[in-house]
């Protein structure tokens, strides 16, 4: 063993033990996670070669030094600078390079994974000989390229198949999913799940003799894992895999998981040539529309989580007043983050019915019992509301009536503690109205859930010019603390999300009530990439709380959408949508569709149904943006992104015009006002979005 090779490297350890078992750390300096970037391979590198050149090292074994055991996978900001595909693909060649040297070396390799495993961190794994890992909650391993509109690229698409199989080794790359150590266990991702007390035992005896893998079981697992990937059968696995994809997605939205598989058709397992090719493939990925928006996203994802800067006062008790559809769901989930909650209303059937829900919630989050006894015993039904005067939080849930929430709120004043956060959930009310009859208006918050609750990640966080600073930090802090994205949002008619959607799904029913069949506008409207369509989502989220939201929208911005009669007429007959089983929709029990509205009178299909539907959001979106209702196009577009679903390839509605270009859409939104009328008429703030 050279002595050259141990010791301390800008981000990597090495210590040789007393059994002779090289043990390589990595601790990327500078930073709280583990992520691999360039200069951090080149190291490894150097390491790698130490060991090839010779040692007296009997194995080596990778573990990660930082405490939350990441390894996060490749340092994404990296592709942010990447100026053309070949540089990409020269820089995943050169990781690859790495990769394949790690695999060739002569000593045993183990990777020892202990808390995230990701990406580029599990694709270093693959090339090791051996993998274990450490069975407790905190262990994921996982490839989630796809969600940045890529593949894995070192490897990950070759090794991977050939390790486990193709459909299991695709149902991971192409769903970006991440399992953990059991479940990797299973799928023979790892040689051995064990628990933390015996892990170092168990990495040493890998090092020192790992035992022999033989028996018919094995034997036979092997042959059917080649078989898997043989070339007669890659086409037909194929196709089943297309079917997947395309029930989910479009190739040309999300290219990426379409390109893995036609790659893995054509290649296969085999090296050097599929390894080339993946890196072609990625390199011209990387520097893709989608990518490059997907990547933004993930930014947005993080600008958000830090907007919510620790709290100063920890928070323990949460109160929610009201358990109908918002607040028992937000009660619920509080108490699946690790809340003490105690949940209110006037009526004690709404929150029995709330406790059943999030008995349901827990079952499928937590799925194991003593974890959902403990949540469950963390959320308490309080129908007289003694948790008020204990809470650090108390959320408003009662229903939308202005007198109702200002009473409420003038009693929550004088019975909470000081410091606690009064927030209210209102979707309509403006805070200022509820905030007249406090004595300190400064303490009323908005934190405005979107429905259904455990799906949706944003919560708009609503501040008057009045709220206090430090009770939108803790209203935010508190946000994050249960997983979900804090958007600081001003206070105004609609908020942010509501105010930019209706517009568009009213849109929607005009063309209705024009005679365009709802499917043709719904299917229009999710080949622009929208999760779902806009009379769907109508239907979904209610067509009583759509009119209502509708109606104070057109009271406080005029009368550019009017409510439309058929919505008022569905909603005067008790038809509010799937909970009712009609809406504009016909559903049966199952919530199937089994009769579509519309077209009837239509003699030709329009032809700008998604213009008119795109424009309508686009028109609102610079609106808001001029009016300040969020800080930032940056934040602008990561509200509609995780607030509504906005397309994720396109990077939301001002990336959408910047890169369409202001002067084009401006003269289609005069098109279109020439043709409408004044809803299309544009903003003032077009222009000023790039
Ligand atoms: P809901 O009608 O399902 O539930 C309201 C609950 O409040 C009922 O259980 C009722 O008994 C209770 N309640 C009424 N007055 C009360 C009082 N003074 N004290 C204690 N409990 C009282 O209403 P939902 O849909 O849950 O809406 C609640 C709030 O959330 C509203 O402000 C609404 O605008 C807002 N919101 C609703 C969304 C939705 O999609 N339903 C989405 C986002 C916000």
């Amino acid at each position: 063993m050279s002595k050259m090779i141990t010791g301390k490297y800008d981000n990597w350890s090495l210590n040789l033990d007393d059994n002779n078992i090289l043990w390589c750390t990595f601790d990327r300096k500078d930073s709280s996670a583990n992520s691999l970037n360039e200069p951090i391979l080149r190291e490894f590198d150097q390491i790698l070669n130490g060991i090839a050149q010779g040692t007296q090292a009997k194995a080596l074994i990778i573990q990660s030094g930082k405490a939350s055991g990441f390894i996060a996978g490749a340092d994404i900001v990296q592709f942010k600078n990447l100026k053309s595909a070949e540089e990409a693909t020269k820089l995943i060649l050169k990781g690859q390079e790495v990769f394949d040297k790690l695999e060739h070396l002569s000593i045993p390799t183990i990777a020892a994974i202990s808390g995230f495993w990701l990406g580029g961190g599990l694709e270093l794994a693959f090339a090791c000989r051996y993998r274990l890992a450490v069975d407790n909650e905190k262990t994921r391993l996982g490839l989630p390229e796809v969600k940045l509109g890529i593949h894995p690229g070192w490897g990950g698409t070759i090794r991977l198949p050939a390790l486990i199989g193709a459909l299991p080794a695709m149902d991971l790359i192409l769903s970006g999913r991440t399992v953990n150590a059991k479940t990797a266990k299973k799928m023979g991702i790892v040689d051995e799940s064990v628990p933390k007390r015996v892990f170092h035992k168990a990495l040493v005896q890998y090092a020192l003799k790992a035992p022999q893998k033989q028996g018919l079981r094995f034997q036979l697992n092997q042959k059917l894992i080649g078989l898997s990937n043989h070339k007669f059968i890659r086409p037909l696995l194929a196709k089943l895999l297309f079917r997947q994809l395309n029930s989910k997605i479009k190739r040309a939205h999300y290219p990426s998981p379409f390109i893995t598989v036609d790659n893995w058709v054509e290649f296969g397992v085999t090296k050097p040539e599929g390894l080339i090719n993946e890196a072609n493939s990625i390199g011209k990925l990387i520097v893709s529309e989608t990518a490059q928006n997907l990547v933004s996203v993930f930014f947005m994802q993080e600008a958000l989580k830090n907007l919510a800067k620790s709290s100063v006062t920890p928070i323990k008790h949460v109160h929610v007043i009201g358990a109908g559809v918002m607040g028992g769901d937000i009660a619920a989930w509080a108490a699946l983050k690790g809340f003490q909650v105690t949940l209110q209303d006037q009526l004690p059937k709404f929150i029995s019915g709330a406790m059943k829900r999030a008995y349901d919630l827990a079952k499928k989050q937590l799925k194991e019992k003593h974890l959902i006894t403990a949540m469950m015993d963390r959320l308490t039904p309080d129908i007289e509301g003694k948790g008020i005067a204990k809470a650090d939080v108390i959320i408003e849930a009662i229903s939308e009536k202005l007198e109702a929430k200002q009473s409420l709120f003038k009693m929550l004043e004088a019975k909470a503690k000081p410091n606690a956060i009064l927030a209210t959930n209102t979707s309509t009310i403006p805070l200022e109205e509820i905030a007249t009859v406090l004595t300190q208006p400064d303490r009323l918050v908005g934190i405005h859930f979107f429905n259904p609750v455990a799906k949706m990640p944003l919560v708009e966080v609503i501040h008057t010019a009045h709220t206090h600073q430090q009770v939108l930090d803790k209203a935010s802090a508190f946000v994050r603390k249960i997983d979900k994205l804090p958007l600081a949002v001003k206070s105004s008619p609609g908020f942010l999300v509501n105010r930019i959607l209706l517009p568009y799904m009213m849109e929607a029913v005009s063309m209705l009530q024009e005679g365009v069949p709802g499917p043709v506008i719904d299917k229009a409207a999710r080949d622009f990439g929208m999760p779902m369509g806009p009379i769907e989502l109508a239907d979904k989220v209610g067509l009583d709380i759509c009119l209502h939201a509708l109606e104070k929208l057109t009271a406080t911005l005029g009368n550019n959408t009017p409510v439309p009669e058929e919505l008022k007429n569905l909603v005067a007959q008790g038809n509010l949508g799937t909970k009712t089983g009609k809406g504009f929709y016909t559903y049966d029990k199952q919530g199937k569709i089994i009769k579509s509205p519309g077209g009837k009178s239509v003699a030709a299909l329009p032809t700008d149904i998604i213009e008119r539907l795109t424009f309508r959001m686009l028109n609102e979106a610079v609106a808001c943006l001029r009016e300040g209702i969020v800080s930032s196009a940056e934040f602008l577009d990561a509200g509609c992104i995780f607030g509504f679903g906005f397309p994720p390839f396109r990077g939301g509605p001002m990336t959408y015009i910047k890169k369409e270009g202001n002067d084009k859409l401006l003269k289609q939104l005069e098109i279109l006002t020439s043709r409408y009328g004044s809803r299309f008429q544009p903003d003032k703030g077009w222009g000023n979005v790039a």
